[in-house]
């Protein structure tokens, strides 16, 4: 874990991490040793069980609940207020179910993140691993992108591919996925907290480095 509460080395960068339920994700980045503070975990929701892991971690937690708001502008107008206390140069979202207003999106813009299920552009939304096997893709995984106001797309940051297997069900496709979301949403935290990514005027993402390995994923296998 890299929380390192009361450092004030300048160049150190805050993050905040949203989240709404297991919070395997927030989990994965308070465990994966980044060079950041984390200055607290926010929950729309009191009962989420991530935001006892938090705690177990040793990072400040808030709820903001957005039933006790009567609409989304004010929720996410309190919301902002909880989050912009921390003074956070990141804001990851790890499993936040909430729809953000543009408005919300516009304010962080360049510093807020998602992981999402899915290749995107493909299968944004809910239920991502079922409506892939429906489809029949060999080839599925999980985004990590800057958010906009466009639900589940905004430019891509990093993503894994895990093959689609013959009898999988969502569950099991779940399960493949999620491994891949814990490597890298840290790895894209990582490269935010480095100043490692160039968001170009197209709205496309790139590693400030030179050449990157190409390989390839062939679903079923070659034989
Ligand atoms: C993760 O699979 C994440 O990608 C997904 O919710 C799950 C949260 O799990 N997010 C979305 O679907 C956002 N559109 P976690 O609480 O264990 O990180």
């Amino acid at each position: 874990m890299k929380h390192r509460p009361g450092s004030n080395k300048a160049a150190e960068k805050s993050l905040v991490i949203l989240i709404s339920g297991r919070g395997s994700n927030m989990r994965a980045l308070l465990e994966a040793d980044l060079p950041c503070r984390v200055a607290a975990v926010i929950s729309n929701k009191a009962d989420a069980p991530g935001l006892e892991v938090a705690r177990q971690h040793g990072i400040a937690t808030r709820v903001v609940a957005h039933r006790d708001y009567p609409d989304r502008e004010s929720f996410d107008a309190a919301l902002a207020a909880t989050i912009d206390a921390c003074q956070p140069d990141i804001v990851a979202l790890a499993g936040f179910m909430r729809i953000l207003t543009p408005r919300f999106v516009e304010h962080y813009h360049g510093r807020l993140v998602n992981i999402h299920p899915s290749l995107l552009p493909a299968y944004g939304g809910l239920d991502t691993h079922a409506r892939a096997i429906k489809d029949g893709v060999k080839i599925h995984g999980c985004t990590v992108h800057f958010v906009t106001a466009d639900l589940d797309h905004g430019p891509i940051i990093i993503q894994a591919a895990v093959p689609v297997l013959w009898r999988d069900t969502p569950a099991t496709l779940a399960e493949r996925v999620l491994r891949q979301e814990h490597r890298i949403y840290p790895q894209a935290v990582r490269w935010l907290c480095m100043d490692s990514l160039v968001l170009d005027g197209e709205g496309k993402v790139y590693l400030n480095r030179v050449e990157q390995p190409g390989f390839a994923l062939v679903a079923p296998a070659l034989e």
